[in-house]
């Protein structure tokens, strides 16, 4: 570079003190453009990101677990640990986050760091109730221009998400109708665990309860394998919203990804009779959402738990699909799981002449990485596919559906005031209450 470029590129302020741009001078894998990464919830999901942020500087980990917490201190034996995430975050030098907790308290952690200017990386999903959903994007849009984010929906890496979106948009079906999305999971439990014993020495059960209240201590909720101990607890309102926010976060988004939705006007929901401790296993859920620029208002709908939506045709089995989407449009349908897609132009006027597939390159690009995605954001252009913004509105939606099915009703919802307009009981049941010392968006 010659010295004119060089100057023109740096940026002085004040008399002599020049700041030099990080990536022209030491390249974006230099030891000096690394990020400072606080990884919170050390074993289980948490080792699924041990080699994406192995790459940078991982200077602080934390756990609820004692032995977990070991588990990570043995891949990153240079970090600082702590039980408390609270604390953790406070520690100065970190620059990013990633969050593996439990469900209940991923709002509080994104929250917490963005407040600190941590860029955040947050499990699935994202928010709890309504109202954290609300919080966490706020918090986001509020630092758009500073922070990276993405919502741990990983399976949006593959190519198949571009390609559904591309005969969306490009009208292969016709004009969009609805679309509904559907997982088979069924992990029906009868309610909170009953006391057993005392929680290990190395388990600081009171953190791991959180902000939510007080539920007796039973290895229970502990007893899965690495990566599968969600589903010890993920059923309990107070600790997740079962396969809504669990399975939901991943196969709502194959439909998200192509309608370009902000947030719905009405949810209505029916499953297996309401249950005051647990989360229901059968459940619908739909939601009404406005026209966009390209297409008209649209259904959207949620499946679970062996409920299935109407076969397209006959010889099309639905149940055959463990998780999958289906848009419906006036010329046919689509059919597609993560990876795979089936089109059927089979409605009146589908002879596809109506469509032209773009050509090769015209294709949207891959993605790379998911992981990896948020790292170079955080270090770049702070792009990512599942921001706060795109997976804030579409875990609201999740979490309206649900209060649907806790009050019985369609609900009509105003989404800029956050508010249901013709139930006030539904109003009650945005939000979760907090235990004493816990605060939302501290
Ligand atoms: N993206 C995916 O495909 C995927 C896959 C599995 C799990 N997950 C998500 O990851 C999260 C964790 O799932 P898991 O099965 O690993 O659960 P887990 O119960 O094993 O928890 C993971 C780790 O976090 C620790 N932890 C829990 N609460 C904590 C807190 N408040 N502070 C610090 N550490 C805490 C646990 O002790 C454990 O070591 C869940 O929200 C789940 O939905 C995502």
């Amino acid at each position: 570079m010659k010295r004119r470029q060089f100057l023109q590129s740096a940026a002085f302020i004040g008399a002599g003190t020049l700041i030099l741009p990080r990536t022209t001078l030491f390249g974006a894998n230099a030891p000096s453009n690394k990020l400072n990464i606080a990884l919170i919830g050390t074993w289980g999901r948490g080792e699924a990101h041990f080699g994406s942020i192995s790459t940078e500087n991982v200077v602080a980990l934390c756990d609820v677990n004692e032995e977990h917490l070991a588990f990570g201190a043995r891949k990153f034996p240079n970090a600082k640990t702590y039980v408390d995430w609270r604390q953790c975050l406070d520690q100065k030098d970190i620059n990013a986050v990633v969050c593996c907790t439990a469900d209940h308290t991923h709002a509080f952690v994104a929250n917490w760091a963005m407040n600190r200017g941590q860029h955040v990386y947050c499990e699935k999903p994202l928010a709890n109730s309504v109202e954290e959903a609300r919080v966490v994007r706020a918090n986001f849009l509020k630092n758009k221009t500073k922070l990276a984010t993405q919502c741990g929906t990983q399976r949006h890496e593959h190519e198949n998400f571009n390609r559904v979106r591309e005969l969306i948009r490009d009208g292969a079906i016709g004009e969009l109708e609805s679309v509904c999305a559907w997982g088979d999971r069924q992990i029906p439990r009868p309610g909170y665990l009953p006391a057993e014993g005392e929680p290990p020495k190395h388990l600081h059960y009171d953190l791991w309860i959180g902000p939510s209240p007080m539920h007796p201590y039973n290895p229970g909720y502990f007893k899965g394998g690495p990566g599968m101990n969600c589903l010890s607890w993920n059923m309990y309102w107070d600790f997740g919203s079962g396969q809504v926010g669990d399975m939901g976060s991943h196969t709502m988004d194959l439909a998200w990804n192509a309608i370009d939705p902000t947030l719905p006007t009405s949810a209505e929901a029916k499953g297996d009779p309401v249950h005051p401790e647990v989360t229901p296993v059968k459940l619908q859920m739909h939601f009404e959402h406005p026209a966009n620029d390209w297409r008209p208002a649209i259904r959207v709908s949620w499946y679970q738990g062996k409920v299935f939506p109407e076969n397209p045709v006959s010889y099309v089995d639905l149940t055959k699909v463990g998780h999958g989407a289906m848009f419906e449009g006036s010329k046919g349908f689509l059919v597609c799981d993560f990876t795979s897609r089936v089109l059927l132009p089979g409605r009146k006027g589908g002879d596809l002449t109506y469509y032209k597939p773009r050509p090769k390159d015209a294709l949207l690009p891959p993605m790379g990485g998911f992981q990896k995605q948020w790292i170079t954001a955080c270090k770049g252009d702070l792009k990512t596919s599942c921001d706060f913004e795109y997976s804030g509105n579409m875990i609201e939606q999740m979490m309206l559906g649900l209060v649907a099915y806790r009050v019985g009703k369609k609900i009509k919802y105003d989404g800029a005031a956050g508010k249901v307009i013709d139930h006030p009981e539904a109003n009650e049941l945005l939000s979760r209450k907090y235990r004493p010392g816990w605060t939302l968006n501290g």
